[in-house]
């Protein structure tokens, strides 16, 4: 029999746990704070742009309670929803040609915040225009809505990837916000737990053949249960592992997964088809605990491959509790964390040097964010806007 190793957790219980805590400056997604105000620096999806109409909506991003609509001309607007006049909510505005009109007395408010009209006074308001219901620019990108929440001074170029450029005859993009990769859950899915929770753990390949295979059976191919070769490394914009998995019938694949900043996941197919990436997925803080995903396709009509998971034929939002159990996947596994998991309470190994990386990045930029410089990724010349994602299966 072994003896029993002794050492400093003996007669050690959960009595003498200190208190948990989180990494606020890495969580926290609020203006004025640390990771809201590196967060700010970036564009963000915050909406499917045809989901984006005339009818006013409630939308929460990095924290932020916002009205989003588009006036009857197409353009599309993002405000701050109590009205500049006496502070009722745009939400139940109505929405016209050049703006959204407040219900209560009818101020009429352009894209940009301009007060156009103020019906009950004299000339229509001699002075409207001093006063401006605040305002965030928005633009529509590859049938997402993106918005910037930064100062106004510091508003980049909008990201562009060379894989959704110069599409082909037949190609379009397709934009989705159903959780697919985080649960698939249906249109507007909203995961309740931390971003960063989502987006670090694409640089922890590990847990694929652990979770996804050995653990909760096949949720993808029976291959990504080989635990893979492999290495992080820093790259331009943010971290990348290259993984290699000797497979059965002799040959490698090469797996290349990416993360970039501020939130974009860079994953490869999970069934293993070959080839460079032609989906990305933006991880969007909704606020501390809540984050929503914005996935882009490269596609085209007809286009039937399998995406995302269902177990039994049940989506993820019809299983059981004992199905949940029987074979969780990254949901369970990610909002199991805790709305914010307790990084006071984590022991991590050598297979968690990609999440480390990815938060020792994150601390980087923030910090040159504070010193007033500008974070990796953010582009202000149209000549190196372009930015070319390496992920895919490659086949050796
Ligand atoms: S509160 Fe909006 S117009 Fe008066
Ligand atoms: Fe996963």
């Amino acid at each position: 029999m072994d003896t029993p190793r002794t050492g400093p957790i003996d007669n050690v219980t959960a009595y003498s746990m200190p208190p948990s805590t989180y990494n606020a400056a890495l969580t926290e997604v609020g203006r004025g704070t640390p990771g809201g105000e590196f967060l700010r620096r970036y564009w963000h999806p915050i909406a499917i742009s045809t989901d984006v109409t005339d009818t006013p909506q409630n939308v929460r991003i990095l924290g932020e309670d916002l009205i989003m609509f588009r006036d009857k001309t197409g353009r599309p607007g993002l405000v701050y929803p109590r009205c500049a006049h006496r502070g009722t909510t745009l939400f139940y505005g109505k929405v016209e040609e050049r703006g959204i009109r407040c219900c209560y007395h009818g101020w009429l408010f352009d894209v940009e915040g301009h007060c156009l009209e103020q019906p009950c006074e004299p000339e229509m308001g001699k002075h409207r225009d001093r006063v401006r219901q605040p305002w965030y620019p928005v633009a529509d990108h590859y049938g997402l809505l993106f918005a910037f929440l930064g100062p106004a001074e510091k508003k980049p170029l909008l990201p562009r990837f060379a894989q959704f450029e110069n599409l082909g005859p037949n190609e379009v993009i397709a934009a989705e916000d159903s959780g697919l990769g985080t649960g698939g859950n249906g249109p507007h899915f909203i995961a309740p737990c931390n971003w960063l929770q989502h987006w670090e753990n694409v640089m922890d390949p590990y847990h694929v053949a652990i979770l996804h295979s050995a653990f909760s059976g096949t949720q993808f191919v029976p291959e990504m249960a080989i635990l893979p070769t492999g290495d992080w490394e820093y790259v331009e914009r943010g971290v990348r592992f290259t993984g290699l998995r000797k497979l059965p019938d002799g040959r490698s694949i090469r797996r290349v997964t990416e993360v970039m900043l501020p939130t974009l996941r860079v994953v490869p197919d999970v069934h293993l088809k070959a080839g460079d990436i032609d989906h990305i997925g933006f991880t969007v803080p909704v606020d501390d605990t809540h984050y929503r995903l914005f996935n882009l396709q490269r596609t085209y009509p007809g286009d039937n491959r399998p995406r995302g998971s269902t177990y039994n034929g049940k989506r993820w939002s019809e299983l059981t509790d004992a199905e949940h159990q029987l074979m969780p996947g990254d949901y369970e596994a990610q909002t199991g964390q805790g709305p914010i998991t307790f990084h006071s309470e984590e022991h991590l190994t050598s297979t968690d040097k990609g999440v480390g990386m990815c938060r020792r990045l994150i601390a980087q930029q923030i910090k040159v964010v504070q010193d007033g410089g500008d974070p990796i990724g953010v582009c202000f010349d149209p000549a190196e806007q372009i930015v070319s994602l390496e992920a895919g299966n490659y086949y050796e």
